[in-house]
């Protein structure tokens, strides 16, 4: 039951450099070494009926419907156990077999409901399939004697369902969820008759560590374990492949549909991110394209206080165009700016960038990135002279060493972190640096070599110790350094990481990490071959963040791990589309492809090309904004697909801002916590109504295909388009694939992109240009992007942000995996069976001292402001360190995080903000008020007045 059209050879591919020839049917073929028999059969184009076998997962020979005959053997081998042999005659037809074939499906047949009529996956069976191919036509044994049929359904997760009467236990969904998905949360509990396939110890597949992600799903070959979208609507008749639009894995999928309904998400197994695999949230939480709360109709009001009026687009983008020029008119050139998301296309926001820059005349432009990966894009230009991660998700099948720093990718990359798993089981050494004990330090299989469980705030520290380490034991690669990097700043670097303040001893009390483990994780780190690093928000969102990026550069380039697979500085992409953001300009200093806005070369280039004058001055960054806002002189605001209420550090700061403004137009899906502060509302579209890209944390563009008409009338890129045309300054597009075209004529490292080169690849990882015409999966090789890389000091500096006696506990706040970023998305499913609140997490130390109970409400208090969660007491945090996540509005986390932000580009401190934590019986104050706002909000937009009724007064201000 696998996706529609793609063929399973079977068994999986084997790479040798050796091949086997051998016959099949009459049929010579040759096949690497290792290949099995029956993967070599369909190379040959013969197909040996199969059950228990798929190409995804290993062979376990255990349904013997594969059998043929080879000469000079005895008996019947099964073709999906057997590799291939020199001179090898195989014959997979031949009475014998059909016999026997025919015998074990009679056996199966038997013990199965026969309901095929009325079986939700009828006509995409394997069972069905091949009980038509042996030719059964008959079963002589009844249903009196013993049999599973009147076995009960689990349908206790809400996305399957699992009809043990139907399982034929043939083992791929047990071998999915190791090798896979790498959770082995299902066992074959029982003995032959008995055998059934069992979640956790007996338990429902809610109860067990089940993660949701789907593999077994795709890999049972009957009807037992089913989508209950299939089971609700039917099979689907037709199919688009398209790009998830979570996480910055960027998985493929074949959004499987009928009509314009999708029915499934299958991972597509082409998909160069996610080779078929997927989670919880890609392949299942889709349902809130189609959600009730979905605003489909555009809105205006004049203030915040005033109900909604719906209205036509014209009418609601003329007058966001006449309110932003207004506010030009009154309050000057530079007093509006425009925000775009992550989750946008790469066509959208360098579209909103194009619109800020050439119709508003000014730079102020932002991307959410701002508030994640900013660090990475300054931290690694400046060192390796790109800012972008170096590998591809594949290369970590090469490393022999995996670093973790602040990252959870169990969490927030599932996809990648079964990949990463996968390679850790064939025997990688691991180093996870993180405050918490993530999944990644333990799991089944799994376990750190070191786990670093430093205190947050102090990552600099930590990665400079290690350079010492590194340095002063000689176990730097001086070849790599003397042959690919600058001789000055490696001196200057060396002399500063030696510095005795800078060794493990005397960090150790600072970081909490001790000595020891520094050293051993250094000396593991550099003598381990191919060391890889992967990072995420952990190391980004510090006072320090892009200080510690180029620590981590530093340290890959010391030890010589850049420049070929299994090695490499790889940042961990939060939302879908990060990379694409900054790749398109939408930072406020740079146009596409990184490039500065005050460098006249570059500047000319998009004048022409764009028929406008453009300010040389960086613009607004979101935090300026937000000051700006404060002080009069920022007063509109275009934002797109983002929620900066709820995403933003300081929410109260956040809000004041924007109640100080006179026009904000919010593009979105729903009426999110920042559209309550807005004066023009433009319904957004899902990734299902639109035509696009995404670029992942490879660097990797994939087509996002409409599958379905735009809910609201318009895509998003149709609506910058009608207000860049209601601005004044035209725009004629007609299609993203044009965009796409302009991006590609004005950017260097997109020279070579397009729709039908996209198409014909599957997918492009940038630089794609002359010079890398098919894209280029590996950065750095031979030379740095900058020439030679370079070295820069990471003096630590402890944050602003200090315990006291007031504060004196530390706030990090993270994701979950059922969760999406502020959930806007993620709460709209049942995804939120898993998630429901945001809950904070205190270790048990903190929690008797303070006479914290689980579940209890605890009121935790910074300096920025005070809210109300439910307690989880857990050693996953240390003594001193509680977290949170920031999924729910109500729970408003960054009600509680605070303006300090990365000394070089802003990124908020999000992971470090001293609190107090307290028992508490009732809401904050903040969530009083929010809970009342919020209320009002909601009235005022179901209060809706409909155009005919509108107040024509406010249109003719
Ligand atoms: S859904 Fe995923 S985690 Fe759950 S049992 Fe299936 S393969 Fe395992
Ligand atoms: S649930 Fe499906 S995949 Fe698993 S053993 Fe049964 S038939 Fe095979
Ligand atoms: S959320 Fe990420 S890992 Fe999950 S399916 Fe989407 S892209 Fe893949
Ligand atoms: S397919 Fe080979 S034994 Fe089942």
């Amino acid at each position: 039951m696998n996706q529609l059209n793609d063929l399973d050879c079977g068994t999986p591919a084997r790479v040798s450099e050796k091949s086997v020839t051998i016959e099949i049917d009459g049929i010579a073929v040759s096949v690497a070494a290792g290949t099995s028999v029956m993967r070599a059969a369909v190379e040959a184009g013969v197909n040996v009926p199969k059950l228990c076998a798929t190409d995804s997962l290993e062979p376990f020979g255990s349904c013997r419907l594969c059998l043929v005959e080879i000469e000079g053997r005895r008996g019947y081998p099964a073709s999906c156990t057997t590799p291939c042999e020199l001179g090898m005659k195989v014959r997979t037809q031949t009475p014998k077999l059909a016999d026997l074939r025919k015998g074990m499906m009679e056996l199966y047949i038997s013990d199965h409901p026969l309901d095929c009529l009325t079986c939700p996956t009828n006509g995409n069976c394997e069972l069905q399939d091949m009980a038509g191919v042996v030719g059964l036509r008959e079963v002589r044994y009844g249903y009196e004697g013993k049999n599973h049929t009147k076995l009960a359904k689990d349908e206790s997760n809400p996305y399957f369902s699992y009809d043990a009467s139907k399982c034929i236990v043939c083992n791929r969904c047990v071998r999915a969820c190791e090798e896979t998905q790498g959770t082995f949360a299902l066992t074959i509990s029982g003995r032959g008759f008995e055998s059934r396939v069992s979640a956790g110890q007996d338990q429902s597949f809610m109860e067990s560590e089940c993660v949701s992600c789907g593999a077994c799903v795709d890999a049972c070959p009957t009807a037992t374990l089913t989508e209950k979208t299939v089971i609700m609507m039917g099979q689907a008749e037709h199919s688009k492949v398209t790009t998830c639009a979570y996480c910055g894995v960027g998985c493929s999928f074949k959004a499987e549909m009928k009509g314009n309904e999708v029915v499934r998400m299958v991972p597509n197994k082409n998909g160069h991110a996610n080779h078929g695999h997927a989670c919880v949230k890609g392949r299942f939480a889709w349902g809130y394209a189609t959600h009730q709360d979905r605003m489909l109709k555009p809105m205006i009001r004049k203030a915040i206080t005033d109900p909604w009026q719906e209205v036509s687009w014209d009418e609601a983008v003329n007058y966001a165009a006449s309110e932003f020029r207004r506010i030009q008119a009154k309050f000057g050139k530079d007093s509006i700016g425009g925000i775009t998301s992550s989750r946008c296309t790469n066509e959208e926001t360098y579209l909103v960038q194009k619109l800020v820059r050439a119709a508003f005349g000014n730079n102020n432009v932002d991307t959410c990135a701002r508030v994640c990966h900013s660090p990475t894009g300054y931290g690694l230009k400046q060192t390796l002279g790109e800012s972008a991660g170096t590998q591809t998700f594949d290369s970590v099948m090469k490393a022999d060493v995996i670093m973790i720093i602040g990252a959870n990718p169990a969490s927030a990359h599932p996809v990648f972190a079964s990949q990463m798993k996968r390679r850790l089981r064939q025997g990688a050494k691991l180093i996870v640096i993180d405050p918490r004990t993530t999944e990644m330090v333990k799991s089944p299989h799994i376990a750190a070599d070191y786990h670093l469980k430093l205190m947050p705030g102090t990552n600099v520290a930590v990665i400079t110790a290690l350079a010492h380490v590194v340095m002063s034991e000689g176990l730097f690669d001086a070849a790599f350094i003397a042959e690919r990097c600058e001789e000055q700043s490696f001196q200057d670097w060396q002399k500063f990481v030696l510095q005795p303040e800078n060794s493990p001893e005397a960090v150790a009390a600072l970081t909490g990490v001790s000595a020891e483990d520094i050293r051993g994780a250094a000396r593991l780190f550099a003598g381990g071959n191919n060391g890889a690093i992967y990072y995420g928000l952990g190391v980004t969102e510090h006072s320090q963040g892009s200080t510690m990026v180029m620590g981590i550069a530093n340290l890959a380039m010391a030890t010589g791990n850049v420049g070929r697979e299994g090695v490499g500085v790889n940042p961990l992409r939060g939302q879908n589309n990060v990379q694409g953001a900054c790749d398109m300009g939408s930072f406020p200093h740079e146009l596409p492809g990184y490039r500065h806005i005050s460098d006249t070369t570059v500047r000319t280039e998009f004048e022409q090309a764009w028929q406008c004058t453009l300010d040389p001055e960086p613009g607004l960054r979101i935090p300026n904004m937000f000051d700006a806002a404060l002080d009069g002189t920022f007063m509109g605001l275009y934002c797109e697909g983002e929620d900066i209420v709820q995403s933003d550090p300081n929410t109260q700061h956040v809000t004041a801002a924007l109640a100080a403004m006179e026009c904000i137009v919010v593009q979105d899906l729903f009426l999110n916590e920042t559209a309550k502060y807005a004066h023009v509302f433009l319904p957004g579209s899902s990734f299902l109504e639109k035509d696009g890209t995404f670029t992942n944390a490879e660097r990797r563009i994939s087509r996002v295909r409409k599958v379905m008409p735009a809910k609201a009338g318009k895509s998003d890129w149709e609506v910058t388009v009608a207000l860049a045309n209601a601005l004044g300054y035209p725009m004629a597009y007609q299609h993203p694939s044009e965009i796409m075209d302009e991006i590609a004529a004005l950017t260097p490292t997109f020279r070579g992109v397009s729709y039908k080169k996209i198409d014909e690849l599957g997918s492009i990882q940038w630089p794609c240009n002359d010079a890398a015409p098919e894209g280029t999966p590996t950065m750095h090789i031979g030379e740095f992007l900058r020439g030679k890389g370079r070295f820069i000091n990471t003096q630590f500096f402890a944050t602003a942000e200090k315990v006291t006696r007031k504060f004196p506990l530390i706030l990090t706040t993270g994701r979950i995996l059922s969760q999406y970023n502020v959930g806007a998305q993620t709460r709209r499913t049942d995804n939120v069976m898993w998630h429901g609140e945001d809950r904070l997490e205190v270790h048990p130390h903190d929690a008797e001292e303070r006479g914290i109970k689980q579940d209890d409400w605890v009121g935790i208090e910074s300096r920025a402001g005070q809210t109300v969660l439910r307690a989880t007491i857990t050693e996953r945090v240390q003594p001193g360190v509680v977290y949170t996540t920031f999924h729910f509005p109500e729970s408003g986390a960054n009600v509680i995080t605070t303006n300090n932000s990365d000394w070089a580009t802003n990124c908020p401190e999000y992971k470090v903000t001293a609190v107090q934590v307290m028992p508490v019986t009732q809401p904050s104050a903040w969530q009083k008020t929010y809970n009342r706002f919020s209320d009002e909000q909601i009235q005022l937009a179901k209060g809706l007045v409909s155009s005919d009724e509108k107040d024509l007064a406010l249109l003719g201000k």
